[in-house]
């Protein structure tokens, strides 16, 4: 019946001409040849996949309940060969064989769709003809297909049209922080700070290019061989980083960093041991108290996440600035500007970078200043905007250390302007910033809060810091799991008497014995 269904040829996609369109159904139309292997939902079983099943097979099979969660059901989708697979086995063929029927309803939708009415609407306007076109073929050739069947379908159809194919479920799972993908065959996702390589794959490489092209494009973009990296946003916010061969050697990889749905307060994150009550409640009276912060830590360490807590403690009154390569923050005042950078367009010209928006930002009067990263030339611009009356500016960087954060921040001020003597940045160091936040991903996958170290001023040539907070692992921390205790050191905040003009010294001081 499956096997005996005349499948007229997919008509050529036209290619989309206009940016924010979802791309046109993949080439790769034309009927699989792949054999239909059953689908595995067990990750870790390296079993080699069963021979094609008898048409009894699959019609048990087409008749599984959909309902599972979302990563289940996007292992179901996925054909669960490993890495550890005969390497015969995962190469040359179809990869995702999602049901028995998936490809047959696909082939029907995709050649009496409209294509180029998908184009100008929404996949909620488009799913009503998709369930309409499944249900005629379901009822035209009397596939037995069950209700929930034909829904994952419809949806995963939707997938490849607007979404981002076969990791689409992942996204909708709160477990997972980050999606990487290395080529069709390699999905690995980050959950609780941990790696783990998932079942699933985009059908082939053009599949994947068809996915990367279509984010790209969905923020006016290209990604192509003579522009072969670029950082977009998907709509719901995550941040996305494409590499493209020739500079990516082993195919096009994609880098998501999913957005936090789930928004994290600083007695959250106290809550949760990322860091003491009392280091808590000190940052709260610091971002209160109109602190210049930087946040300093390594790739994935939780900065952003921090600033975006720590914002939350500034006044509803006040006009914050924000400036972002890709807008990740989430500030929850109402009287905010927020600013993105545009990356160069394809013949280098146009760029605006995050110095640019700064100096542009120095004419909109903020009361606050929020730069995402501080990561080049602007660095210069961000110690002038906090040393220039505006307080309570926050940003981050990368360094592993509080020292290794000025030293940063030095060199980067030095790059820019090449003629300022080492002493006059260093006092504009010590000036500009008040507190250095050190946070670190440990070996266990957790990120803690590591260092709240103040800059005290200068002595001679030299930057002095006093250290107020510091995680101390435990002699005995050893294997796996990290064990320590955040500790006070006990000093007087330099900025006490700052916080006594919000009438939060004695509170501060509290904190610090905590
Ligand atoms: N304290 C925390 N507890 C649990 N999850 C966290 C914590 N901090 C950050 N995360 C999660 O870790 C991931 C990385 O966090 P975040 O984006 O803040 O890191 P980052 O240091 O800004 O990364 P990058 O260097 O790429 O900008 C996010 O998915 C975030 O939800
Ligand atoms: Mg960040």
């Amino acid at each position: 019946m499956f096997g005996r269904k005349p499948v007229a040829p997919a008509p050529q996609p036209t290619p989309s001409p206009a940016p924010a369109a979802p791309a046109p159904p993949e080439p790769a139309l034309t009927p699989a040849p792949a054999p239909e292997a059953a689908p595995n939902p067990a990750p870790a079983n390296p079993a080699p996949a069963a021979p094609a099943p008898a048409p009894e097979q699959r019609k048990q099979f087409g008749a599984a309940p959909a309902a599972a969660a979302p990563l289940a059901m996007a292992q179901a989708a996925a054909v669960p060969i490993t890495p550890q697979a005969p390497r015969s086995r995962r190469r040359g063929e179809q990869t995702i064989v999602r049901s028995p029927h998936y490809n047959a309803a696909r082939q029907y939708v995709f050649s009496t769709l409209n294509i180029s009415s998908v184009l100008t609407r929404t996949r909620d306007q488009v799913r009503g003809d998709i369930e309409l076109l499944v249900g005629e073929l379901v009822h035209r050739d009397r596939l037995p297909i069950s209700q929930p069947e034909q829904q994952q379908i419809i949806s995963e159809i939707l997938n490849d049209m607007f979404g981002v194919g076969p990791i689409e479920p992942l996204l909708q799972d709160e477990s997972i922080s980050d999606i990487m993908v290395n080529g069709p065959d390699q999905v690995y996702v980050e959950r609780r700070g941990r790696l783990e390589l998932t079942p699933l794959k985009f059908r082939d490489n053009d599949h994947l290019i068809n996915v990367v092209q279509r984010i790209a494009a969905s923020v006016g973009r290209r990604v192509d061989e003579s522009s072969p990296m670029v950082d977009a946003r998907l709509a719901d916010g995550s941040r996305v980083n494409v590499v493209m061969p020739p500079l990516a050697l082993d195919g096009v990889m994609l880098s998501i960093r999913k957005f936090a749905k789930r928004k994290l307060s600083l007695p959250a994150l106290a809550g949760q041991g990322s860091m003491s009550l009392g280091m808590s409640r000190l940052l709260q009276i610091a971002a209160t108290a109109r602190l210049n912060i930087v946040i300093s830590g390594g790739t994935g360490s939780g900065k952003t996440t921090l600033l975006n807590a720590l914002s939350q403690y500034i006044d509803a009154g006040e006009r914050i600035v924000t400036i972002e390569d890709s807008a990740e923050l989430q500030l929850q005042q109402p009287h905010v500007v927020r600013l993105e950078t545009r990356p160069p367009s394809i013949e280098g010209t146009n760029a605006v970078h995050q110095g640019d928006l700064l100096r542009n930002a120095l004419r909109m009067r903020p009361d606050r200043i929020i730069l995402g990263e501080t990561r080049g030339a602007e660095a210069f611009d961000v110690l002038q905007a906090m040393n220039t009356g505006h307080d309570g500016s926050m940003t981050t960087l990368h360094a592993n250390t509080p020292r290794d954060a000025l030293i940063r921040l030095e060199s980067m001020v030095m790059m820019a302007n090449a003629n300022l003597p080492l002493y006059s940045i260093r006092r504009q160091v010590a000036s500009a910033i008040h507190l250095i936040v050190q946070v670190e991903r440990m070996r266990d996958g957790a990120r803690r809060v590591t260092h709240i170290v103040e800059i005290a001023g200068m002595e001679g040539d030299v930057i002095v810091t006093q250290e107020l907070f510091r995680f101390n692992y435990s002699a005995s921390s050893y294997g796996a799991s990290v064990q320590g205790s955040f500790d006070s050191t006990g000093l007087r905040p330099l900025f006490t008497d700052r916080a006594r003009i919000y009438g939060l010294d004695t509170q501060l001081l509290e904190a610090c014995r905590l």
